[in-house]
């Protein structure tokens, strides 16, 4: 099973993939958790990304789609994944289908997750990790980022009938009942 865990920050995606990987047995992969681990590493990679993650902006799209394209290629993704925070531009997207269709693979369902912005905000300010994009003005340009760069992959997958939009707020539990619910019957 390939899935796509998408939303805006703070919409639950790390929260909700997590669960949906135990639950399926399949890997979660988190293009934002990789880059934060490369930042802490130190790699290339890391140097690369450190300052424009730290504004809140994006990563430019062939650094990522190479950084995925390389991660699904190991033996471990043969059984599945749920991919948060990628694709996060309609090229971003384009490219992952481009990637898929050369693999015969292709995506079962995309999860958009939606929550009010304030809802999102305050879960940012207490999330309590130390993350360098929690703060105030960073949170307000990632959702400035996501509502211009990243909200038009929505009609993408729409267009490809795969699209299960699902409400974000709640509990952590209701929301994953939701998520199962909106998945396609094996
Ligand atoms: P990324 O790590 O993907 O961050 P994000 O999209 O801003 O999302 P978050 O991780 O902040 O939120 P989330 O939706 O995972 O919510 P969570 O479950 O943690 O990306 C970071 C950066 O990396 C980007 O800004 C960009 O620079 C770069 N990047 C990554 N991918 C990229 C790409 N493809 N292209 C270009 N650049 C890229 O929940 C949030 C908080 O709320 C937590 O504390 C959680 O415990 C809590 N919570 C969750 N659910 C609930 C609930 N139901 N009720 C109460 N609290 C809840
Ligand atoms: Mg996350």
């Amino acid at each position: 099973m390939r899935l796509i865990i998408f939303g805006p920050p703070g919409a639950g995606k790390g929260t909700q993939a997590k669960m949906v990987a135990e639950h399926f047995g399949i890997i979660h992969l988190s293009t934002g958790k990789m880059f934060r681990e490369a930042i802490n590493q130190g790699t290339e990679l890391g140097n690369l990304v450190q300052s424009i993650i730290d504004e809140g902006q994006l990563v430019p799209d062939q650094t990522v789609v190479d950084m995925v394209e390389e991660t699904i290629a190991s033996e471990d993704y043969g059984k599945g994944y749920i991919i948060d925070g990628f694709p996060r531009t309609v090229e971003q997207a384009v490219a992952f289908d481009n990637m898929l269709e050369r693999r015969n693979e292709s995506v079962d369902a995309f999860i958009s997750l939606h929550a009010p912005d304030d809802v999102l905000i305050q879960r940012l300010l207490t999330r309590g990790e130390g993350r360098s994009d929690d703060t105030e003005e960073k949170i307000k340009t990632r959702l400035e980022v996501y509502k211009k760069e990243t909200a038009p992959v929505m009609e993408y997958y729409q267009q490809a009938g795969m699209f299960r939009s699902v409400d974000g707020t709640g509990t952590v539990e209701e929301i994953f009942q939701r998520i199962l619910s909106a998945l396609p019957k094996k």
